[in-house]
C-alpha cells in the first residue's frame, strides 16, 4: 500500500520540472540551482521527465551519475524530487533499431524519428524497454530518502494505428463480444453492408459504425491505462510504499482518466487556463477550471488529496500565446487549486531551456538575472505563504453536490455523427461548467464524478448531457430519487446504451422517461450566437422559479410523460411548449431542462434548486458571493478551512457567517472578509454554523 505521507507531510508541495540531463556539461549550473531553489523556498521537483538518451545513451549502456548527484545534491539541500520515467519520449537509437516501436499514423506510415509521445502503445519491443529501464530506476531510487513519488511518464496521450495496434484491439473485442454475430449486433453493422464475418475484417478507420469508433476510444484508453500498470509494476515491486503518480490534462479526451485513476495513488494535474486580468468572462473561465480541479479530487470515485503538477508561472507559455498574468493572478490562480483540494502546485519549469522548442517557455529560473524577475519573486512570495497555510494539507473538500462528467458518454456523444456540436467535445464539458457556475458563485462546493459511483450521500446529482447511460445506472438513479435525492436530468441524456444503440422506450431511455416525467422527441440546434429561444417560468410553479431567459446552443421539443412544466418557451413555433419541468418519485424530485439555456436561466433555477434542497455555500449562505467571488471549504475534523477567491478586478467584502481567523495573519475575521482584486485569503474556524 503507498503510503503519502512522505510527499504530502511536509506541507505544500512548491516546484517545477526539474531537467539536470539538459546541463550536464556545466556542473555549475546544479550548484546555481539548489542555491535558487533554497533562495526562493521551492521544496519539490519531478525529474528527468525526458532523459531517457541521458540515462541510456546506447542500448544497454546506462549513465545513472549524474541523476544520482542530482538527487543527492537535492537531499542535501533538504529538497525533494518526484522522480520521472523516461517513457515519454523514446531514444532515436531505439527508435532507428526497432521502428515498431514509433507510433503509426491512421495511414499506417511511423512517426518521426524524434520528438515526444509518439510511441505505441503495443509494441513488445518498447514495453520491454520501458520495464527495463523502469527496473533499472526502481532499484536504484526506489528508497533513496529524497524521492517522495514516483512521476510515471509524462501526459500520456494519442494512438497507434500499427498492425500490432490493430490486431490488439481485434483480439481485446473478441474478448469483449466473444462472437461476431454478438459484435454485429452491438454495432449495427449492417448498417452500409458492413457485416463482419471474420474478425481480421475489422478496421476501426472504417467510417460510418459509431459502435465501433466508441469501442477504439475504449480500446485505445485502455491501452495506456495497461501501459501505466506495465510501467508502474517494477516501480511497485521495489517499494510498495512509494506512491505514483502520472501527470494528467484536464478533461483531455483520450484517455478515460476514471479508470487510469484507479491504479494510481496519488492523482496529479497539468493546468494552464492562460487567466487573463482584462477578459471580462475570466471568472466563467475560472469556474470552468474550478470544475476540472473537483474532477481530479474525485476521480478515484470519492475525494481524496491530488497535485497541481504543472502550471506556468508567467504569461510566455508556449502554446497558450496567453497574456502575461497581472499582479496578484498567478498567486490567485495556485490558491486556487490548494482550494480545491490539491496539496501542492508545481511548475512547468523550474529552469528555462536554452535551446529547444519550449526555451521561452514560463520558469521561475529564467535565462539571465534570475534572482530579479517578477516570476522569481511572486514563487519566493507564494512560497512564504505556503509556509503559512501548510495546515491545510491535512482537510479535504466535502461535498453535497456532484455533478457526472462520464468519459464514455463523452465518447458516444463525440462518435454519433448529427449531436449538436457532436465535433467539439469542449462543448459538452462547457455546458457542464454553465450547470456548475452557480454552485461556484454561492461557494457551495461539488464533487465531479463519472457516472459509476454510489450517490447516495449528494443531496442534489447533476447529470447535463449524460448521453450514454450505463447498464443498471437507470435502477440507482431510480433509487436515488425514491430514497430522497434531487435528480437534474437534460435534453440529450440518455439516449444510447453502452454500446451506442439507441434506446426504444423513450427518450431518456432504459426506464427513465419514468423517473423524469419527459420524452423529447425533436432537438433544434442553434446555429448563430444570437440565435435563441426566449423561455419563461409558468406563474406560481411548485419550484417558486420567476422571471425570463433564454436558450443557447440547443433546445428540445418534448411531451410530458407525468411531469409538471415549470417553465415553457414564449416564441417561435415552440411557443407553448415546455422548456423545464419536474418529476416527483418517491421521497425525491428530478428536474428535467430541455433546453440549454443561458447564465441568467441557469441561476435562476439553480437558485431555487439549491433552496428547495437546503443547500448552504461555504460561506454560510446560499445567495450568490459577490461577482467573480467563490469560495471552497475543506475540513478537517471540526476544522474548517475557509479559501475565499477573488477573480474580480475590484476588492470586495466576501459576507460571512461564524467566527474566522486569517491563518496567515492571525486576525480574526467575521461578518464579512475583505477581499483585494485578484486575490484568495485562507481562513480557519472551528465553529460549525452549516446546516
Ligand atoms: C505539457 C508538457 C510539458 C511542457 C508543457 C508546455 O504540459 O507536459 O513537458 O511541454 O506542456 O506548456
Ligand atoms: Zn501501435
Amino acid at each position: 500500500m503507498a503510503n503519502t505521507q512522505r510527499l504530502f507531510g511536509n506541507g505544500i508541495l512548491h516546484g517545477g520540472d526539474f531537467n539536470p540531463d539538459q546541463w550536464r556539461h556545466d556542473p555549475r549550473i546544479l550548484e546555481e540551482d539548489i542555491r535558487l531553489m533554497q533562495k526562493c523556498g521551492c521544496n519539490t521537483f519531478s525529474t528527468a521527465i525526458f532523459a531517457w538518451s541521458a540515462l541510456e545513451p546506447e542500448e544497454d549502456r546506462y549513465d545513472f551519475e549524474w541523476l544520482d548527484t542530482a538527487t543527492e545534491r537535492l537531499h542535501a539541500a533538504d529538497r525533494r524530487v518526484i522522480l520521472a520515467t523516461p517513457s515519454g519520449a523514446r531514444p532515436l537509437w531505439m527508435a532507428e533499431r526497432y521502428p515498431e516501436v514509433r507510433r503509426a499514423y491512421r495511414d499506417g506510415r511511423r512517426w518521426v524519428m524524434g520528438e515526444r509521445h509518439n510511441h505505441c502503445w503495443t509494441s513488445p519491443v518498447y514495453r520491454e524497454k520501458v520495464r527495463q529501464i523502469n527496473t533499472l530506476l526502481a532499484r536504484r531510487y526506489a528508497h533513496h530518502p529524497a524521492v517522495v513519488a514516483w512521476h510515471v511518464s509524462n501526459e500520456y496521450n494519442g494512438e497507434c494505428y500499427c498492425d500490432l495496434c490493430l490486431t490488439a484491439f481485434r483480439v481485446w473485442l473478441k474478448q469483449r463480444y466473444a462472437t461476431l454475430d454478438e459484435l454485429n449486433r452491438v454495432w449495427w453493422s449492417a448498417f452500409w453492408n458492413q457485416t463482419y464475418s471474420d474478425w481480421n475484417q475489422i478496421d476501426p478507420r472504417a467510417y460510418g459504425l459509431d459502435g465501433m469508433l466508441l469501442d477504439w476510444y475504449r480500446f485505445t484508453s485502455g491501452q495506456v491505462v495497461d501501459f501505466f500498470q506495465w510501467e508502474a509494476e517494477p516501480l511497485r515491486q521495489a517499494n510498495p510504499e512509494l506512491p505514483i503518480t502520472t501527470n494528467l490534462m484536464g478533461f483531455h479526451f483520450g484517455v478515460d482518466y476514471h479508470a487510469l485513476a484507479e491504479f494510481v495513488d496519488v492523482v496529479s494535474n497539468d493546468s494552464y487556463p492562460g487567466y487573463d486580468a482584462d477578459n471580462p468572462e475570466l471568472a466563467r473561465a475560472a469556474a470552468t477550471q474550478s470544475m476540472q480541479f473537483d474532477m481530479m479530487r474525485c476521480l478515484k470515485g470519492r475525494p481524496m488529496p491530488w497535485f497541481l503538477m504543472e502550471s506556468c508561472i508567467d504569461g510566455r507559455s508556449l502554446w497558450l500565446n496567453s497574456h502575461l498574468k497581472a499582479p496578484g493572478l498567478h498567486e490567485l490562480e495556485m490558491l486556487q487549486a490548494i482550494a480545491h483540494g490539491s496539496n501542492g502546485t508545481l511548475y512547468f519549469q523550474w529552469r528555462q531551456n536554452r535551446g529547444g522548442v519550449e526555451k521561452y517557455h514560463g520558469a521561475v529560473v529564467h535565462h539571465a538575472h534570475p534572482e530579479e524577475t517578477r516570476s522569481f519573486h511572486e514563487v519566493t512570495a507564494l512560497s512564504a505563504r505556503y509556509a503559512k497555510i501548510a495546515e491545510v494539507t491535512g482537510s479535504l473538500n466535502q461535498s453535497k453536490v456532484a455533478l457526472v462528467l462520464d468519459w464514455e458518454s463523452r465518447w458516444a456523444y463525440h462518435a454519433a455523427l448529427g449531436m449538436p456540436n457532436y465535433k467539439h467535445d469542449w462543448a459538452l464539458t462547457n455546458e457542464a461548467a454553465a450547470h456548475y457556475l452557480p454552485f461556484w458563485s454561492r461557494g457551495i462546493g461539488v464533487d465531479v464524478l463519472s457516472s459509476d459511483v454510489d450517490f447516495s450521500a449528494y443531496s442534489l446529482v447533476i447529470a447535463p448531457k449524460l448521453f450514454m447511460l450505463k447498464p443498471g445506472l437507470s435502477a440507482r438513479l431510480h433509487r436515488y430519487v425514491e430514497a430522497g435525492g434531487t435528480l437534474v436530468f437534460t435534453h440529450l441524456g440518455g439516449l444510447v446504451n453502452e454500446t451506442g444503440l439507441c434506446f426504444t422506450d423513450g427518450a431518456p431511455g432504459d426506464g427513465l422517461e419514468e423517473l423524469c416525467g419527459v420524452f423529447v422527441d425533436e432537438t433544434d440546434e442553434l446555429k448563430g450566437a444570437n440565435e435563441s429561444v426566449g423561455v419563461r417560468a409558468l406563474a406560481r410553479n411548485p419550484l417558486g422559479i420567476e422571471g425570463e431567459w433564454r436558450t443557447t446552443r440547443a433546445y428540445s421539443l418534448g411531451l410530458l410523460k407525468g411531469a409538471t412544466p415549470l417553465a415553457e418557451y414564449t416564441e417561435t413555433w415552440a411557443k407553448g411548449r415546455p422548456a423545464l419541468a419536474e418529476r416527483r418519485t418517491g421521497k425525491g424530485v428530478t428536474y428535467f431542462f430541455l433546453a440549454d439555456f443561458d447564465s441568467a436561466g441557469y441561476e435562476r433555477i439553480y437558485a431555487s434548486i439549491a433552496r428547495s434542497s437546503r443547500l448552504v455555500g461555504a460561506c454560510g449562505t446560499s445567495d450568490p458571493l459577490p461577482p467573480g467571488v467563490t469560495a471552497q471549504l475543506r475540513q478537517r475534523g471540526t476544522t474548517k478551512y475557509l479559501v475565499l477567491l477573488n477573480f474580480g478586478t475590484t476588492p470586495v467584502d466576501v459576507p460571512l457567517l461564524g467566527e474566522w481567523q486569517d491563518v496567515e495573519s492571525q486576525s480574526h475575521v467575521a461578518k464579512a472578509a475583505p477581499l483585494a482584486a485578484l486575490s484568495a485569503r485562507v481562513l480557519m474556524s472551528q465553529t460549525s454554523f452549516v446546516a
